[in-house]
């Protein structure tokens, strides 16, 4: 597959299942969205449109969200996830969304000994976890894949 079938099919696995959350799950009644890797924005600017009654909190190295909408400077964490997060660990938040794979093998490896621990431990129980690395985690139970979403592609799971 060419690198460009599977960001085609990265992007359409975040959107369809992010409203799957808004449209057939819900979230629980509160708590704040974490989107773990704000990149460009495109996926915050999703969340915002689905999540609109939510605070939503940006993590990343910096942030590269385009100006047209771009979170307020309260709403950014900026530094490396790893240590920045575990300030977030307890807080209850409702949904963590995590595009933080890289593609490289590797790479990947590092992030996955500390990404569901953090993304477990960020959640409130009954909330949601979608990310492109798998989180295996035993207070993570994992949902059914979606028709549309490619297997091994994208992930979402119900905190316990
Ligand atoms: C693939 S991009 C996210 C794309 C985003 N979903 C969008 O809509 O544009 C991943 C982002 O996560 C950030 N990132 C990855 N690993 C990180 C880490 N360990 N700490 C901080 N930021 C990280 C990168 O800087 C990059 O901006």
């Amino acid at each position: 597959m060419s690198r460009l079938d599977s960001f085609i099919n990265r992007m359409t696995a975040q959107r369809d299942i992010l409203n799957h959350i808004k449209n057939d799950l819900g979230l629980p009644a509160s708590g704040d969205v974490y989107e773990v890797g704000i990149g460009n924005g495109r996926t915050y600017s999703h969340l915002r449109e689905l999540f609109a009654d939510r605070r939503i909190l940006a993590f990343d190295r910096s942030n590269g969200a385009h100006r047209t909408e771009a979170p307020a400077e309260d709403d950014v964490v900026l530094g490396e996830i790893k240590d920045t997060g575990q300030a977030y660990v307890g807080r209850n938040a409702a949904l963590v969304h995590a595009d933080i794979g890289t593609g490289y093998p590797d790479a990947d490896a590092r992030t996955l000994q500390w990404l569901p621990q953090m993304a477990a431990g960020m959640l409130a129980s009954g909330a949601y976890a979608v990310s492109g690395l798998p989180l295996d985690h035993p207070d993570l139970e994992e949902l059914p894949r979606l028709p549309s979403v490619e297997e091994g592609r994208y992930f979402y799971y119900r905190k316990r």
